[in-house]
């Protein structure tokens, strides 16, 4: 045997135990009595290791039995460790609810679950967006393996960030990424990644960043469909291709609850992207290809080793999404490993908690907020460019106006004992006042947007329906003065504090919404911010 076809013949000999014991991993799964092969196992026995594995709601590895992830509660400061209710298996969600109850948690920390400790806290400020908040710790409430566990679900302005992690892929090395996410909850801002960003935060060019995004900002047109889709963001650009924009005529978006998206790339010139409903299927290949050579930087590639998870590489903090689990591998993950890690992902069998019946203040209650006073009992609140104002809404009124007019009530955002109104159709948006008058706006995180952001009901101050106290004015209630909506006192300084009329002006009918939950794209209600 020649050295050549020697070296080939251990090539493919190495291959095949690859494959052998990715098969092996997938009969694990799901075979009685013994672990489960998680998704770190199954990249590992293919030769790819992970060097970073995040999840709120699981292990990644069969063996892992260490913390998921931190939490903060408002009331002192303090923070708690959420770890796993058996080595190998779900959040344990009921020591986050006892840690965060009466007051409010924000995750501080998501834990790497390999020993690389390539932990993700809070993002500081970078040069394109102010310092990060954490999620809220229980605003998404799902289900896996049967339990209720927590995703995470960043509004604008959250993000989390590892500078200079271990082991990452750098300058051309070659390396893989997956993340479960939701096809419910993006935006067209830039930029919901999770993977290789530089160390400092900062565009330090093309190829510096070696990401999965996922969301409807079509940087290359043109793009198929609507989205949301999976893109590689490889700085300065967010590819489905090559040439950036998508080749794919087929891709037109994933809108399930439950994404698993992958990004792998060869760090010298190729890379895949794949997608699929992660819970159930396979993954469908999106691209698979050379890198971009028409623009400068990216064949070779020039990762950092970082790791950011929410955000741009430049902390370009405008996105939105959901986030379940994901891991980053050293070297290129073998087709057969990333249907392997889908297979494993699809067993857990991710959901929602059963719907809430509408029409009530209990959280995650769809609303119609009506009028009382006897002018303008047809109308009710809405938002409308941003403002909240209201407006007559009838059966035959267009879809927008009475998606405008629902609301989906939330377990306070500064504090549970009260009330938050998230956006039917802009979701991660809050009514909240500023200057006394109210707006949609998309939550920051900040302690002033929860409180803003945070009502307190009592019976109507009129005698009929209910009225809401703002959370730090509580001398003022949500108030329609000229069709506005305004937090006025019963009397006081502004014009819209006026007494005629007051306390039916801040008295408000509660009624079944305008636009139930299943008539908006994207699937079921499971979404909770608290
Ligand atoms: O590549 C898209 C974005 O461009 C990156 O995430 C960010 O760093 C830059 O603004």
């Amino acid at each position: 045997m020649t050295l050549r076809s020697r070296l080939r013949h251990m090539r493919s000999a190495r291959r095949l135990a690859g494959t052998a014991a990715v098969l092996i991993a997938a009969v694990m799964v799901g075979m009685p009595g013994t672990a489960r092969a998680a998704p770190c196992d199954t990249y590992g026995s293919a030769g790819t290791p992970c060097v970073a594995a995040h999840s709120t709601t699981r292990a990644l590895f069969a063996s892992y039995n260490g913390p998921l992830y931190q939490v903060r509660r408002a009331s002192d400061s303090t923070t708690l460790d959420i770890g796993l209710l058996s080595a190998g298996g779900f959040a344990n969600a009921a020591a986050q609810d006892a840690f965060c109850n009466n007051t409010t948690c924000v995750i501080t920390i998501i834990f790497d679950q390999t020993s690389r400790h390539n932990d993700l806290p809070i993002e500081p400020a970078g040069t394109a967006g102010p310092a990060n908040s954490g999620v809220p710790a229980d605003a998404l409430p799902v289900t896996a393996g049967g339990h209720i566990v927590y995703g995470a679900s960043f509004s604008g302005r959250m993000g989390y960030r590892h500078t200079a992690a271990s082991g990452v892929a750098r300058n051309g090395q070659p390396e893989g990424m997956y993340m479960v996410t939701s096809g419910t909850h993006f935006n067209n801002r830039c930029c919901f990644d999770y993977g290789n960003v530089e160390v400092p935060i900062a565009d330090t060019g093309n190829g510096h960043m070696d990401a999965i995004y996922f969301g409807t900002l079509c940087w290359f047109a043109p793009c198929n469909g609507a989205g949301p889709w999976v893109m590689a963001d490889l700085e300065n650009g967010l590819f489905q291709s090559n040439d950036g924009f998508s080749k794919n005529a087929a891709n037109t978006g994933n809108r399930a609850p439950y994404v698993t998206a992958t990004l792998k790339n060869n760090g010298q010139n190729f890379f895949a992207l794949k997608d699929g409903n992660a819970t159930s299927g396979g993954l469908a290949t999106r691209y698979s290809g050379a890198l971009p050579t028409s623009r400068p930087g990216y064949s070779p590639m020039h990762q950092e080793g970082s790791i950011v998870l929410g955000t741009g590489g430049d902390n370009s903090n405008g996105s939105i999404g959901s986030f379940f689990e994901g891991a980053m591998t050293a070297g290129v993950p073998s087709d057969a490993a990333e249907s392997s890690v889908q297979a494993n992902i699809v067993a857990v069998g991710y959901g929602g908690p059963s719907p809430v019946p509408g029409g009530n203040l209990n959280p995650g209650s769809t609303i119609s907020l009506r009028a009382t006073t006897a002018c303008c009992t047809t109308r009710f609140i809405r938002h409308q460019n941003g403002n909240a104002v209201t407006s007559v809404i009838t059966a035959t009124s267009p879809a927008l106006d009475k998606d405008d007019g629902t609301w989906i009530v939330r377990r306070g955002l500064a504090s549970s004992a009260c009330v938050s109104f998230e956006s039917r159709n802009f979701p991660g948006d809050f009514l909240r006042h500023q200057n006394f008058q109210l707006f949609r706006q998309p939550s920051d995180g900040s302690a002033l947007f929860r409180a803003d952001a945070t009502f307190c009901q009592q019976a109507g101050r009129s005698g009929q329906g209910t009225s809401f106290a703002s959370f730090n004015f509580p001398t003022r209630f949500i108030r329609h003065f000229n069709n506005t909506l305004f937090i006025a006192s019963n009397g006081g300084p502004n014009p819209f504090d006026a007494t005629a009329a007051w306390a039916a002006d801040v008295s408000w009918n509660i009624i079944a919404p305008w636009t139930p939950w299943r008539l908006l794209a994207g699937g079921p209600l499971f979404r909770r911010i608290g």
